[in-house]
């Protein structure tokens, strides 16, 4: 048993560089403004990093899903769990996420463990969201592992403005504030309508969005939700966005309708930076 035990807690200190990364990043989701309380939330397939014998000693908790994935059965997850604050996650990261495996059949999974020791922990209220997009991400063979969700403000702000609420208009003001947005972003964002959080209405509108080849779904009135193959390329990608809605937001305060990049601009980055069409 001691042998087990030493063998689990030697597979889950590989966790250590990626619970390093979310420690820096939910500092920075913190000091946005993007994180109010519990807001926002993260997931990250970590199947690779584990061997099948570490993986079974766990004999953790088993809990059944409402929904089936059987594209995932078998796969390994780290996951921030319901309730928990990323300014908490900025101290000690370990502490309020979980490692969870699904089971052979896809309809569950076994809490491996989770830092914090808390017998009561449980996968963050989005988790349905979190498993769809997994999934879609395993069927498509993406090299993403990482998805990300947050409530950056600016963006948020743009969702209720009518004038955004189609996506060719929103992605057009969004490149068209700043040549990089353009460039870090040729697809954009999807947008996905209001819909009520931790359903699997948001999951399958959110998948959709990730189906169309966007890597941001922006929920209406809600936030935003990045796949990436790290936490910091997730996080790059909402950046860029947030920054180009506050620009927007700034010019218009200042009572400026800002035209910036015209259609013949954003071909030539098109051009120059061979971005996808
Ligand atoms: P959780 O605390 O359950 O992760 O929920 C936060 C959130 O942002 C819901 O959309
Ligand atoms: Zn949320």
């Amino acid at each position: 048993m001691g042998d087990q035990v030493n063998e689990l807690l030697s597979a889950f200190s590989k966790l250590s560089p990626l619970l390093a990364e979310i420690t820096e990043i939910s500092g920075y989701l913190w000091e946005k403004g993007w994180a109010e309380r519990n807001a926002g939330n993260l997931s990250i397939e970590v199947t690779d990093l584990f061997t099948e014998r570490e993986l079974v000693v766990g004999g953790g908790v088993r809990v059944a899903t409402e929904y089936t994935y059987p594209d995932l059965a078998g796969r390994s997850f780290l996951v921030t769990g319901t309730g928990r604050r990323y300014r908490d996650l900025a101290k000690n990261a370990a502490a309020h996420t979980g490692v969870l495996r699904m089971d052979a059949d896809g309809c569950g999974y076994e809490l491996l463990g989770a830092g914090s020791g808390d017998p009561a922990f449980r996968p963050t209220s989005e988790f349905p969201a979190h498993l769809r997009i997994h999934e879609f991400l395993r069927q498509s063979r993406a090299r993403q592992t990482v998805v990300l969700h947050t409530h950056p403000t600016e963006l948020i702000v743009l969702t209720h403005l009518p004038r955004y609420r189609n996506g060719d208009a929103i992605n057009r003001a969004l490149w068209s504030i700043h040549p990089e947005v353009k460039v870090t972003l040729p697809r954009g964002l999807g947008l996905a309508p209001y819909t009520v959080p931790g359903t699997e209405a948001l999951a399958e509108r959110t998948v959709e969005v990730f189906r169309q080849g966007f890597s941001v779904a922006l929920w209406q009135w809600h936030g935003c939700v990045a796949i990436g193959e790290t936490v910091g390329e997730a996080f790059d990608l909402i950046d860029t966005l947030n920054k180009a809605a506050r620009l927007i937001l700034l010019c218009r305060s200042a009572g400026h309708k800002p035209t910036g990049l015209n259609e013949t601009q954003l071909a030539e980055l098109v051009q120059t930076f061979h971005l996808p069409e």
